[in-house]
């Protein structure tokens, strides 16, 4: 694998290869020096175009923790600034010798375009409403490791809320029903895109209606600044149609499991605190990220003899 631009591109195989590799990730996660030599001499940039937390942080630790060597870019103390061009900028820092670029950008397709300027590959940390792979792979890993689980035939995985303009929403679909989910889809109308006809789902408009046969519920907040009119009448109506609160958390099973990728808006989507939930999975999957982005770079770094060397580090 060159690039992880996409969860279609990176197919069922590639899905459950970095699944299995990241538990040996969480392994050396778990060691009192979580650092390994796997990657020394390499070196990730971390090309933000938008706002981020979770992610950016998250590939940097995973960079750090297997020894390559960072850079981060900082588009608002840059020389786009001065009106250079994505391609110049591309290919200045690959001039450097850099061997992974891992790219954030509001349009949808960035990625593939950077990874037609420079040799080295490309991780897709968000591009527009369109992907965001290591988030679904995150997903994957912490709905396994919460329900015990290797393939989701069976399980009934529902997303509420801003579909529309959510990466996470479509690359999560792939993922989860690449590993034979049943994935529902619960917004108004004006929040789903027009070809969700198209799309492996089941819709529902009632979030109230899908809550019992629910295994995992996915809260997504509503993506103000990818949207170019309001979508709802107003919040307070959104967080009591579409919001969980501790009604609805009640109408779950009790095995039921809720996640979130953040930033979580609470008062509007998140109407209790999580964090008072058993069954909230919102920290798993922030520590989990380290883990699943470790793999991702391991699996695009380390070379041919990747699972050899794999064999020597972990042990
Ligand atoms: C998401 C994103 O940026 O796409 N956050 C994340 O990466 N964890 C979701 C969002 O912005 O709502």
């Amino acid at each position: 694998m060159k690039h992880l631009r996409s969860i279609d591109e990176l197919g069922h195989d590639g899905v459950v290869r970095l699944l299995e590799l990241t538990r040996h990730m969480v392994e050396i996660n778990a060691r009192p020096v979580p650092k390994v030599p796997a990657l020394r001499g390499k070196t990730v940039v971390s090309l933000f175009f938008e706002d981020s937390t979770r992610t950016r942080l998250s590939f940097e630790t995973a960079a750090k923790r297997l020894s390559a060597d960072t850079m981060t870019f900082s588009v608002s103390t840059s020389s786009v600034n001065k009106g250079e061009s994505l391609r110049d900028t591309i290919e200045t820092i690959s001039d450097m010798g850099v061997d992974a670029f891992v790219v954030r950008h509001k349009s949808t397709g960035t990625p593939w375009q950077i990874s037609e300027w420079t040799n080295a590959s490309v991780v897709n940390a968000g591009d527009g409403w369109h992907q965001h792979p290591t988030q679904a792979l995150v997903d994957c890993f912490t709905v396994r490791q919460a329900l015990g689980v290797e393939r989701f035939d069976g399980l009934t995985l529902t997303i509420v809320g801003d579909i529309k303009h959510s990466r996470v929403a479509r690359s999560n679909i792939s993922a989860f029903s690449m590993l034979g989910a049943n994935v529902v889809l619960v917004a108004p109308p004006t929040l789903l895109p027009p070809d969700v006809a198209h799309w492996p789902v089941t819709v529902s408009h009632r979030l109230d209606d899908v809550l019992a046969r629910t295994d995992m519920l996915y809260m997504l907040r509503l993506q103000s600044e990818r949207m170019s009119q309001g979508h709802v009448p107003s919040l307070r109506e959104y967080g009591e149609t579409f919001g969980l609160d501790a009604a609805r958390v009640a109408k779950l099973p009790s095995t039921a499991v809720i996640m979130h990728p953040g930033p979580m808006n609470r008062g509007v989507e998140m109407l209790v605190d999580p964090s008072a939930l058993p069954n909230s999975l919102i920290h798993q999957q922030v520590a989990n990220g380290v883990a699943v982005r470790m793999a991702v770079l391991f699996d695009l770094l380390a070379g041919e003899s990747s699972t050899a060397h794999l064999a020597t580090v972990a042990s």
